[in-house]
């Protein structure tokens, strides 16, 4: 199939350079010539595993890059929308690109068209995106609107495009519905996994995946009510951890008693500092919206956002209990990304803390694996960068581990306890066993968590000792 795919972001760059995996002719259209410029001289703006792979096969052969909407509509079978749809200040989201996109491709529509709504946009954006392409001149029958929405998360986009639980595709009738199984046809059929250059397939996927078409409305719903009920496990689980301190409980221990509930599942049950990103905040933000638009006032998403907000709040708390004071003291904070796996720091709760670590008048050396030159671009005065843990960890007060990095979960603890100041670690992500880390001679903190302390023998008093 002929495919343009419209905004060559986090969500676009992946649909089309899979697609052009799956065999299809690809135009990915932007309207940030730099962007364009960056893709054709094969640059890659974005962190994402078997991302460069797939660009540097299919670039100038089964993908072109281009600002020409129209074009690239006239010369294509099915157009996804893959724009931004940030939040608005009053947590709706804004489709303004969405809808200027439509506009656009009205002026292409000439033979029958699937238009496809990649982008997470809140129920009934199908109905006015056909509603603006007719306004535009587009004849009814020349196009159908189609709703497919992406479950990619990031960092592990490529392989969650190829091995889905599921595709979802929302349609309004059996032609556009037909576009949509030849689109998919390759990975549904199972073709693309017997080829030797497919994508390697993740141990627990399940192939060929099941295509679900339901309507368009469905669709929506089904995107946003995915990713809230997500966000609401984390959020629980988090609530749990913070009874758990109460109580003197360990919330590892609930979380393996709890998940091996066939019905609840071990999968988004790690508590931590709460969960950020391009995504949960904003797609919970619009479906209570939505949902209050649509008369139903959804107050169950306010408390998923209000607890995850707390348990960073709770963090910072728990730092100040371990340190005392705050002013002048030197913390080495690994993590800046959302999460591990990813450059991407949109409202990354590591972030937030970093912020509010400044404001208390801390001295901060963080150290991210992808998201360093991201960060800089955000944060400015009081800020070291280092260029690994362990440069960051170098006479630190405390450590602070902020995003589930897999290199931060297998440090060589017996040279960060030689580097640091104070043998304190803060782990946000519960990232290590206590008994380890009090074996190394840290005193170590947690989430949901009983405090694991060692005797704090600061390391001048401890190389005094060594010497003597
Ligand atoms: C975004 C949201 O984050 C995600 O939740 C949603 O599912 C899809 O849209 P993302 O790829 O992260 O995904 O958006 P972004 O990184 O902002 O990329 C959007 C791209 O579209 C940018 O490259 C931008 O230049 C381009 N764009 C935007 C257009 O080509 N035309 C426009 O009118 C607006
Ligand atoms: C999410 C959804 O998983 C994906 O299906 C959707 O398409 C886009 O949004 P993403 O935001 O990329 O994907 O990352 P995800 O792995 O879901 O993590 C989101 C946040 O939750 C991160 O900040 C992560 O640190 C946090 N998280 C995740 C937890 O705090 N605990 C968990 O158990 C899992």
């Amino acid at each position: 199939m002929r495919i343009a795919v419209v905004g060559s972001g986090y969500v676009g760059l992946v649909t089309g350079a899979c697609f052009a995996d799956l065999g299809h002719e690809v135009v990915l259209v932007d309207n940030d010539e730099k962007k364009l410029t960056a893709l054709r001289d094969g640059e890659v703006p974005i962190h994402e595993k078997f991302l460069q792979e797939l660009l540097t096969r299919h670039r100038g052969k089964r993908i072109q890059f281009s600002g020409d909407l129209q074009a690239a509509t006239r010369a294509s079978e099915a157009v996804f929308i893959a724009v931004g749809t940030p939040p608005t200040e009053s947590g709706d989201a804004d489709l303004s690109y969405v809808e200027s996109v439509a506009r656009e491709i009205s002026g292409g529509v000439e033979g029958y068209k699937v238009v496809v709504e990649k982008s997470t946009v809140p129920v009934y954006t199908s109905q006015w995106i056909r509603t603006i392409i007719l306004r535009n001149g587009a004849a009814p029958s020349q196009f159908d609107v189609a709703s497919n929405p992406e479950f990619l998360r990031e960092g592990t986009a490529v392989t969650d495009f190829m091995y889905p639980d599921r595709i979802v595709v929302g349609v309004e009738n059996e032609r556009a519905a037909e576009v949509m199984r030849q689109i998919y046809g390759p990975l549904t059929s199972g073709w693309y996994y017997g080829r030797t250059e497919a994508i390697p397939r993740p141990e627990a996927a399940k192939t060929p995946p099941r295509l679900i078409v339901t309507s368009t409305k469905s669709a929506e719903l089904i995107k946003h009510a995915s990713n809230a009920f997500l966000a609401m496990k984390i959020s629980f689980i988090n609530a749990v951890a913070s009874i758990c301190e109460s109580v003197g409980a360990n919330v590892q221990q609930v979380c393996d008693g709890v998940g091996t509930d066939s019905r609840i599942g071990p999968r988004f049950l790690n508590p931590g500092i709460g969960y950020g990103g391009s995504c949960f905040p904003k797609d919970l933000m619009a479906f209570r919206a939505v949902a209050k638009e649509n008369g139903y006032d959804f107050r169950l998403l306010e408390e998923v956002h209000r607890i995850n907000e707390e348990q960073r709040h709770r963090f910072l708390r728990k730092v100040r209990s371990v340190l005392w004071t705050f002013r002048g003291k030197r913390l080495a904070v690994l993590g800046l990304a959302f999460k591990g796996g990813t450059d991407d720091i949109r409202e990354s709760p590591a972030l937030l803390l970093v912020q509010e670590l400044l404001r208390e008048g801390c001295h901060v050396c963080a150290y991210d694996p992808a998201a360093m030159e991201r960060a800089k671009e955000v944060l400015t005065a009081g800020v070291e960068f280092a260029s690994d843990a362990y440069a960051a960890a170098k006479g630190a007060d405390a450590v602070l581990i902020l995003t589930e990095w897999e290199e931060f979960a297998a440090l060589d603890l017996e040279r960060l306890r030689a580097l640091v100041k104070y043998p304190i670690v803060l782990d946000g992500r519960n990232l290590y066993d206590p008994a380890v880390m009090v074996e190394h001679g840290f005193s170590y903190y947690s989430v949901g968590r009983p405090a694991a302390l060692t005797e704090e023998v600061p390391a001048a008093v401890l190389k005094k000792k060594e010497r003597a």
